[in-house]
């Protein structure tokens, strides 16, 4: 029997990806039809050792290949563009070769409102405010690197000046130009002389780290700056777009530039082998410090940080929300009442929801009869404001209806506490805002009795209290990594910020995301390195997690999980001050044993625990230091059911299940445990003393709930003859069980993978299914965990495989992430790839077959059949 998919097909993989094959010299990487890569479009990584010049001679002697770029720094390698006839396997077989990545392409990914934030008690929660006033350091004499979209160097708060004596910028260049448009089979590069922004996103950067103005002060505004410009302006699409193999270039040129910071906030993919990972880490291991986003797909669930924040020794950021939050707000005239209400707006091509007049209010419904208006809207709201509660279906569907419908804007209002700004894509044409669900019901309610009307000054400013202030972003992406690593690292303000933004388009705006906190954390990083200039990188990123202030659970007593904000809340003042080094500030826990720990816990009597030996070193040349120790556990997140299925949170893009559920007492051995061989420490100036450590998992929590757990390991340090007392904390995270029990695949009664028509629906006899060139089926899947290996292919009924589907083979897979995509399909149409290898896809003989399809588990060995998830579809017949 087979199920109904009732979801779309979002992802038929098209032509423009490449089926990776192995062949004897590289390895050919190859990324599921999620992922969008450029046609034809390759990088090519040679050896470290190799002979750049030699076998890039061979590269460019092959025929039907352009070479776009050379990468001769840290990563050595090329783009190139090949022909039709020119394979993957064939440029992984020159000598020398180690990777041949697919280019993926990128899409900037951040959500905006024009709200003018005062940013004064944010510098005070991370310490920064302090710096300045007690420290004065500004950043003079450190150099940082963006690599964005340009910057509006002519923006008076940025210096208004371009590579002049005395301006702050100093460094950079443009790798993309205006022109690039990914609807164009080979988009134009075309560089200009400057890195002007035309987006706004670098702009807005910039002005976090670099701005000293009247509105919008800099955490590092005395620092040298470069840009590195790598990303276009929006194109037909209304995006704005970038690939790979730009974002490298730009990599390796502020690397060139002798950048003691590189602030990245771009990002994709999520794996530490992805090329910008590698580049990434290659540069910190030359003593580069990388600072670069999390990612904005918390609200997707676990595994969801992305490259090259995922990258070994990169600084991954994560968000928290801005504590203030100004704004205009949305004057409502109900038949009896005048309501003054905030709310929020997204950036829409219409620009921001501005109507001077009052406008009359509607509450539509679609042609199905619902107000949550998935369908279109029959309803002719010309002239009107649409109202829409938020659910079923995506802000921006919702808003084509009413546009679509005349309507000339749409409030949209949540269905619980609190408001967040949707984020929608920019083909919407119409002004678009957010309530909160209470005041939408109550507009919805003056509806149904009378006409009710909206206006919003746009001039007038009110100053609210954002309730979610200080913790953590629901956009902020989740850890691990898929080799369970722990990212973020920390966090800092991301959701809400108030910054510059190029004058064409106001001058300032507030903008929301990972790429808002990751600059801060960078400027934080280059104040360190101006007051401290001996560290190393990994000193540096010590003092950061260390001083770091875990945050705290709003439901519970205990704190937030370090998979969802590392080590919490950045603390420069913190940082700058601290004498105390520890071995590993960052603890990943993947090798508990079990063991009975008798007395030493007395709640728990048998438990599992990883062990660590630790090394911690008092800074202070002149004075002891007394360290009480201590320890802060953190509630424990989920993202799957009981089942195995993935939580209703992620399909909802709702906070993640946690653990405890609320402050009333639980069994000890739900909560991890920490127990330390002493409870104080005495180390003489300048010394070190070791400490031993048991990190108890949490036995008592359902395995087959699939419990991430973590916690802070606690040190509150007094110096001699001080009566200050500094807390330093250290995040350790594991997974209460075995990863590798995980499967890839859903539980097989979601009913996939699958067999499809093109429409997406269930086939539901297969077994008289006739596949031939015209009449195609399809294998719809999804990967509720990331998968390092995804095979598909077709076998005969004597189990032996024919061959592999076009697309049907992929590497380094990130989990199918429901806000994008409800599952993924390749196509079964009688042609394969005879071998992983093979160049060309050859027509199989009729005859009866089966697809076969492999996904390797997190952790798993890629040689033993039993790491991977496997399922046969059903027989059918190929003409
Ligand atoms: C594919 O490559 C492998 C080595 O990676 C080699 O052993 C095998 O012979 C190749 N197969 C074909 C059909 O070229
Ligand atoms: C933002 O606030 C500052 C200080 O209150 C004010 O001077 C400025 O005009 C405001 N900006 C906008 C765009 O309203
Ligand atoms: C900003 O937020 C803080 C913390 O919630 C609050 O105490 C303060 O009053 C707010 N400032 C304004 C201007 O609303
Ligand atoms: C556990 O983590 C350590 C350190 O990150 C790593 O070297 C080791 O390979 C990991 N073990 C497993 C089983 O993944
Ligand atoms: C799995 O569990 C969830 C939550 O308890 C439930 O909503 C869902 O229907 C279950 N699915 C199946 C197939 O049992
Ligand atoms: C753990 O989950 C399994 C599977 O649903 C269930 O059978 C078992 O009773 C649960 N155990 C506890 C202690 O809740
Ligand atoms: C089957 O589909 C692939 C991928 O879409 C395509 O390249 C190939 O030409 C198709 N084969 C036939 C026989 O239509």
């Amino acid at each position: 029997m087979r199920f109904l998919i009732s979801a779309i097909i979002l992802a038929v993989s098209s032509a423009s990806f490449s089926s990776a094959k192995w062949s004897v010299g590289g390895k050919v990487v190859s990324y599921s039809a999620s992922v969008p890569v450029k046609r034809n479009s390759f990088i090519i990584e040679f050896h470290d050792h190799a002979d750049t010049h030699t076998h890039g001679l061979k590269v460019r002697s092959m025929p039907d290949i352009a070479v776009n770029h050379h990468y001769d720094g840290l990563f050595k390698g090329m783009a190139v563009t090949a022909g039709d006839s020119v394979a993957a396997s064939d440029l992984a077989g020159i000598d020398g070769v180690r990777n041949v990545y697919p280019n993926r392409v990128h899409k900037l990914n951040t959500r905006s409102s024009k709200h003018n934030i005062t940013s004064s008690y944010l510098h005070q929660k991370t310490g920064l405010a302090k710096v300045v006033k007690e420290l004065g350091l500004d950043g003079k004499g450190v150099k940082i690197g963006i690599v964005d979209s340009g910057v509006d160097y002519e923006h008076p708060d940025l210096g208004g000046c371009w590579k002049t004596k005395g301006c702050p910028w100093q460094y950079g260049e443009d790798f993309i130009g205006d022109k690039y448009d990914l609807a164009n089979m080979s988009p134009v590069v075309e560089p200009n002389p400057t890195p002007m922004d035309c987006d706004g996103h670098g702009t807005h950067v910039s002005g976090i780290l670099a701005a000293t103005g009247s509105q919008v002060q800099g955490v590092a505004p005395g620092a040298t700056y470069g840009m590195y410009r790598v990303l276009s302006c929006a194109d037909s699409s209304g995006q704005t777009h970038t690939e790979d193999a730009i974002i490298i270039k730009g990599m390796e040129a502020a690397y060139k530039d002798g950048h003691d910071i590189i602030s990245m906030s771009i990002g994709g993919g999520g794996w530490a082998a992805n090329p910008t990972s590698v580049v990434a880490s290659k540069m910190v291991a030359n003593g580069v410090v990388v600072v670069a986003a999390a990612g904005n797909f918390g609200s997707d669930g676990l595994f969801t940080a992305q490259s090259p924040s995922v990258g070994k020794g990169v600084i991954s950021v994560g968000s928290v929300d801005n504590w203030n939050y100004t704004g205009a707000p949305i004057v409502i005239r109900t038949k009896t009442e005048l309501h003054t209400l905030r709310k929020a707006d997204a950036t829409t091509q219409a620009g921001m929801f501005v109507f001077k007049k009052p406008v009359s209010v509607a509450a539509p419904k679609d042609i199905t009869g619902n107000i949550n208006c998935c369908n279109p809207i029959q309803s002719d709201l010309d002239g009107k404001l649409a109202l829409i509660p938020r659910g079923n279906c995506t802000f921006t569907e919702k808003a084509i209806a009413a546009q679509n419908a005349g309507a000339v804007g749409v409030i949209l209002y949540n269905e619980k506490p609190g408001i967040r700004t949707p984020l929608i894509e920019r083909s919407v044409s119409i002004p678009v805002t957010m309530l909160n669900a209470e005041d939408g019901r109550l507009i919805a309610e003056a509806i149904s009795v009378g006409p009710v009307t909206a206006m919003v000054s746009g001039t007038e400013y009110e100053t609210y209290n954002n309730p979610n202030g200080g913790k953590m972003s629901d956009f902020s992406s989740y850890g691990p990594t898929p080799e369970l690593g722990l990212v973020p690292l920390l966090s800092a303000p991301g959701g809400d910020i108030w910054s510059t933004y190029p004058r064409k388009k106001g001058s300032y705006l507030s903008l929301s995301g990972t790429s808002m906190s990751t600059p801060y954390v960078a400027g934080a990083v280059a104040l360190i390195k101006q007051a401290r200039p001996g560290l190393s990188v990994d000193q540096i990123r010590g003092i950061l997690i260390t001083s770091s202030i875990p945050i705290s659970d709003s439901k519970t007593s205990l704190q937030t999980n370090p998979y969802r904000s590392g080590a919490g809340l950045v603390n420069i003042y913190n940082a700058i001050q601290s004498r105390f080094h520890i071995s590993q500030p960052i603890l990943s826990i993947n090798d508990t044993k079990r063991e009975v720990v008798s007395s030493a816990i007395p709640s728990v009597s048998d438990a599992e625990f990883a062990f660590r030996t630790l090394t911690i070193s008092n800074m202070d040349k002149q004075k002891g230091m007394r360290i009480a120790l201590d320890h802060l556990p953190a509630v424990a997140v989920t993202m799957f059911n009981r089942n195995h299925t993935l939580s209703n949170a992620v399909y909802n893009q709702l906070a993640l299940p946690t653990w405890p559920k609320g402050r009333e007492m639980v069994p000890a051995n739900t909560i991890p445990q920490v127990v330390y061989n002493k409870r104080y420490l005495y180390i003489a100036p300048g010394e070190s003393a070791v400490l031993k450590t048991r990190i108890v998992r949490p036995i008592g929590l359902n395995e087959s709930e699939r419990w991430f757990y973590g916690g802070f390991l606690s040190f509150m340090a007094v110096w001699d003859d001080e009566g200050e007392q500094s807390t330093y904390t250290v995040p350790y995270a594991g997974y209460n069980g075995d990863l590798n029990k995980i499967s890839a695949l859903p539980p097989p009664y979601e009913g996939l993978p699958a067999l499809v028509y093109e429409n997406g629906k269930a086939i539901d006899d297969a077994s008289l299914f006739k596949v031939s060139s015209r009449n195609e089926m399809f294998v719809a899947y999804k990967l509720d965990m990331p998968s390092r290996i995804v095979l598909i292919s077709l076998m005969n009924l004597e189990g032996k495989m024919v061959g592999y589907l076009s697309d049907g083979y992929y590497t380094e897979s990130i989990r199918t992430l429901p806000s994008m995509y409800s599952f993924l399909t390749v196509s079964v149409n009688g042609s394969v790839y005879p071998s992983i290898n093979a160049s060309e896809l050859v027509k199989v003989p009729a005859g009866k077959y089966y697809v076969h399809l492999a996904a390797l588990r997190l952790l798993g060995n890629p040689d033993r059949e039993s790491d991977y998830d496997i399922w046969d579809s059903d027989v059918f017949t190929i003409e």
